[in-house]
């Protein structure tokens, strides 16, 4: 069952899309939970369709359920405390951005980083609409895996996202629980906001 976590919506000047205030990055998620198969690929292709610069969509993901070898060959390298909570989760995805290969100009792969962020935000929004959480992560052994997926020089892992249903923030050690009931917050609209007319 997802819990009830309304105290972590977001403050708002103004009314925004429940789907955006209310999500947020567990790190507690019920490790008994799974997703199915058309789950995943409804986040997949709430991904697929993101915008990218000229659609060159310079994005790859590798998906591993929880009990599957791929989710553990990628649960190996994430980095730190994040090796702890994340292996609960029922679905590790791996974004990567594709870089020009060799000398080739990087025409619109020059904003696929953004392009790859873009899509992993809509992957979290649907993920949202399934009642599920996501929480990416930077802390990842980038080169460990390239190694371990074989990937070539131009695909670039840059996160790893956790998704599944949030369990009880009682079940993290105690130094952690803080954070996942932590006020949340942002910079203001007049700090964030250079220019507005
Ligand atoms: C690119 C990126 C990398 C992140 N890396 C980590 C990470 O390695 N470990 C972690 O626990 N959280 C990580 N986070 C989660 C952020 O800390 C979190 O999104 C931020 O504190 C805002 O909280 P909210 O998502 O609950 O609104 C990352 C988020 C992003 C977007």
């Amino acid at each position: 069952m997802t819990l009830i976590t309304d105290d972590r919506r977001a403050t708002t000047a103004a009314p925004i899309e429940e789907i955006l205030s209310m999500r947020w990055s567990p790190r507690s998620f019920d490790e008994t939970a799974t997703v199915t198969d058309e789950q995943v690929t409804s986040m997949l292709e709430a991904a697929r369709w993101a915008a990218s610069a000229s659609n060159a969509q310079g994005r790859r993901f590798i998906v591993g359920r929880r009990g599957t070898e791929t989710f553990d060959r990628l649960e190996r390298h994430l980095m730190g405390f994040n090796r702890m909570w994340a292996p609960k989760a029922s679905l590790l995805v791996l974004a990567i951005v594709v870089t020009p290969e060799g000398d080739q100009p990087a025409g619109a792969l020059r904003w696929a980083e953004y392009d790859a962020g873009q899509s992993m935000a809509n992957l979290a929004s649907q993920a949202h609409a399934l009642g599920l959480h996501a929480h990416p992560m930077g802390g990842i052994e980038v080169e460990a895996l390239r190694d371990e997926f074989d990937l070539p020089q131009h695909l670039v892992p840059i996160t790893v996202t956790a998704i599944g249903t949030v369990a009880s923030p009682d079940l993290l050690p105690e130094k952690y629980r803080e954070r996942e009931t932590a006020v949340r917050t942002r910079l203001p609209l007049d700090e964030l906001v250079l220019v507005r007319d």
